[in-house]
């Protein structure tokens, strides 16, 4: 069966923005976030304390983070989470108050060296005294695994390599792990063969997110057959905004508003005003100056 309800988990302002070349004034992206709090989404990822040399545009996380202050209190259950890569990144984060974190590690070697500039299992050894010290401040930690079906440079990942570095987060002290087809390559039976593999390897499924992309016109797909085996967050981005700026042919990320309207078509509540998204990823597009891939915004918008 269906779940009757979705956590959304947004990622448009982080993963979203990430590969914009061209900066994102910090007012606009502070608008965006408040604009997309006020829609319903309960899970807004806001930005990254990642090197900014690697990520210009989001080099502005210090001057971001003051200006979200309220929207916890504007909108309660509201949870603002960054990416943070090593201590440097979790010192900084702690020093804005951040309580909700993510680390990203990669389920192959070739993209951890270009992501993170170190070797899968190096990664890992730098996110465990991350994720360590951010549990002992009272900060809810999320793990992404990025190239879980296809990688652009070593081809289809086996699911035991996946499930392998996946229980390594969690025993680590990620509350969440957060599945990602970084290049969108997936197709539904891999995405239940996946699955199955956390199974067989005792995750209880409530502890996995699913995080697609659209390079293949599958993200819609494979997040029905997520739905279909228990999973009940799906990671999306607000416009269908984004990709990773270190993963060749990572193109857009699952559009919110498409998911939206599957989910809604459904049945399945997800708290969100969906008018309201369309309207605040029209906007954001005007910011960007093209239109949102989205077949939703685009059919909702008449454009
Ligand atoms: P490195 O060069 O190996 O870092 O980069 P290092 O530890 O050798 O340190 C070098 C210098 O950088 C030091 O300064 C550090 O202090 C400084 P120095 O002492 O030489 O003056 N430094 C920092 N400064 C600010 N903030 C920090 C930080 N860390 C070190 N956090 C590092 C390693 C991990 C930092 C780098 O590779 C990096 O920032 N990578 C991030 C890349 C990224 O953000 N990629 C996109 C996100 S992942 C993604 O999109 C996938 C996902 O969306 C899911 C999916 O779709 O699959 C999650
Ligand atoms: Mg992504």
């Amino acid at each position: 069966g269906l779940p009757e309800e979705v956590r959304i988990h947004e990622v448009g302002p982080r993963d979203g923005l990430q590969n914009e070349s061209s900066l994102v004034p910090v007012e606009v992206k502070a608008e965006f976030i408040g604009r997309l709090a006020a829609v319903g989404l309960r899970t807004v990822e806001a930005t990254s304390f990642v090197h900014p040399k690697w990520v210009p545009q989001l080099a502005d996380a210090e001057e971001l983070m003051p200006r979200l202050a309220d929207l916890p209190e504007r909108h309660p259950g509201l949870r603002l989470p960054v990416l943070v890569p090593n201590e440097r990144g979790l010192d900084r984060a702690l020093a804005h108050h951040a309580t909700d974190i993510a680390v990203f590690a990669s389920a192959t070697e070739t993209f951890a060296r270009r992501n993170l500039n170190r070797s899968a299992d190096e990664a890992m050894a730098m996110f465990r005294p991350v994720v360590t010290r951010a549990t002992e401040a009272g900060v809810t930690v999320r793990g992404y695994l990025s190239m879980c079906f296809g990688d652009p440079w070593e081809g289809p990942v086996p699911v035991d390599q996946v499930v392998r570095y996946g229980v390594q987060l969690l025993e680590m002290g990620c509350t969440e792990l957060s599945l990602g087809d970084t290049i969108g390559v997936a197709t539904p039976g891999q995405v239940a063969a996946l699955l199955a593999g956390f199974a067989k390897a005792d995750v209880p499924v409530d502890r996995l997110a699913v995080h697609f992309h659209d390079t293949y016109g599958q993200a819609l797909s494979n997040t029905l057959a997520a739905l279909r085996e228990g999973v009940t967050t799906v990671d999306a981005s607000a416009g269908g905004l984004g990709g990773c700026p270190y993963a060749k042919s990572a193109t857009g990320n699952l559009a919110t508003e498409d998911l939206v309207w599957m989910l809604h078509g459904l049945g399945i509540r997800t708290g969100v005003d969906l008018r309201a998204l369309v309207a605040t990823s029209g906007w954001m597009a005007e910011r960007l100056g093209r239109p949102s891939p989205s077949r939703t915004v685009q059919a909702l918008l008449g454009t």
